[in-house]
């Protein structure tokens, strides 16, 4: 049985020198952050990131996201200084950014996957956070998940598929934003969103002249792009919450609907409803994306063959969300 640690005031400092140690002897962590929860190993040392390769089955060429406890860290692992607006970009951390930049020799290349740039993440969560930065190793993280299924957002979604293949694992609860973080490279002139997150393009614009999303097919920027994503084991399709609706009736409760609220009601008023899941509000895009994979996972394990999500329109973070949805789902 894989050790599993949930910090609280008595036990921190042990929960604290428990990763320490596991980290600095080489061995795997999964840890939870304010996205998803990560699979964790020293980012100085090449065979412990080849383990996190091994255990995810993800693509050599996919490089990992290097998670540190604090701003003055970066600078031992990467050309902080080169940035542009750094001093503006850094108010968002502790939190859901994460910057490309030069690398330096520190880094393992198994971790860049033999680029020179990393990206730079400093996680905003009550243990991890305090954790990383008494550590003080530079920590090479995924998302816990076996490459290409939904990132975890909970303990629960990791025991089986992971358990077994890592040295110890923290249960920080269910993950507050429940997507990864934002990826961007910046330069002088513009920023580029390689993949959305909390931190969204309106944020991004308070800082930078013009931003932009990488295009998907165009040069690789983000090498994870280019690979199947987040997806749930059964067919799953998005539509508007009209179809859905329609289809709904149709169906007769042979596959799984995952609608907000409102509709959740709506439906249930006219009907038994018991292939109906919510995932929140959906006025609240916060609590939508924090239970996004969450409900991918349950229509695999539910007895419906298919399942059908409502779409959101694309604004602010909604754009976010909407980025999972079309890598994991099909259009109807
Ligand atoms: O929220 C998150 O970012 C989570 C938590 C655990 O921190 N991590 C995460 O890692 O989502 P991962 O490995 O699943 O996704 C990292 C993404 C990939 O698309 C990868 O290609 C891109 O970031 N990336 C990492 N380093 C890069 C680099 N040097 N240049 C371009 N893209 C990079
Ligand atoms: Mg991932």
């Amino acid at each position: 049985m894989v050790n599993i640690l949930k910090p609280n005031n008595i036990n921190f400092q042990q929960c604290m020198d428990k990763c320490k140690n596991t980290l600095l002897d080489g061995g795997l962590v999964i840890f939870p952050t304010e996205t998803v929860y990560g699979l964790g190993a020293d980012a100085r040392n090449d065979a412990s990131c080849n383990r996190i390769f091994e255990a995810k089955g993800r693509p050599q060429d996919n490089p990992l996201i290097i998670h540190l406890g604090n701003f003055s860290q970066i600078k031992k692992y990467a050309f902080v200084d080169e940035i542009p607006h750094i001093e503006k970009l850094k108010k968002f951390w502790p939190g859901p950014l994460t910057v490309i930049m030069n690398k330096r020799e520190t880094i393992s290349n198994v971790a860049s996957a033999g680029l020179n740039t990393i990206g730079i993440r400093i996680p905003d969560h009550f243990f991890t956070t305090k954790m990383l930065e008494y550590a003080d190793v530079p920590v090479a993280a995924p998302s816990a998940n076996i490459s290409g299924r939904p990132s975890a957002t909970r303990i629960s979604h990791i025991l089986d598929e992971l358990g077994n293949k890592v040295d110890l694992l923290v249960d920080g609860g269910n993950c507050k934003y429940g997507i990864e973080s934002t990826v961007i490279l910046p330069d002088d002139h513009k920023c580029t969103i390689l993949r959305p997150g909390a931190i969204t393009e309106d944020d991004l614009k308070k800082i930078f002249e013009k931003v932009e999303y990488a295009k998907e097919g165009a040069k690789v920027m983000a090498p994870g792009m280019k690979y199947r994503h987040y997806s749930p084991e059964k067919s799953l399709y998005y539509c508007k919450p009209e179809k859905i609706e329609e289809l709904y009736f149709e169906d007769n409760g042979k596959s799984l609907f995952i609608v907000t609220n409102q509709l959740y009601h709506k439906l249930k008023k006219n009907s038994e409803g018991k292939n109906i899941i919510s995932i929140g509000n959906r006025d609240n895009p916060y609590e939508i994306s924090a239970h996004l994979y969450e409900s991918f996972r349950t229509l695999d394990s539910s007895p419906y063959t298919s399942g059908y999500i409502e779409s959101f329109q694309e604004v602010g973070y909604y754009i976010s969300i909407m980025n999972r949805l079309k890598k994991a789902a099909k259009q109807l």
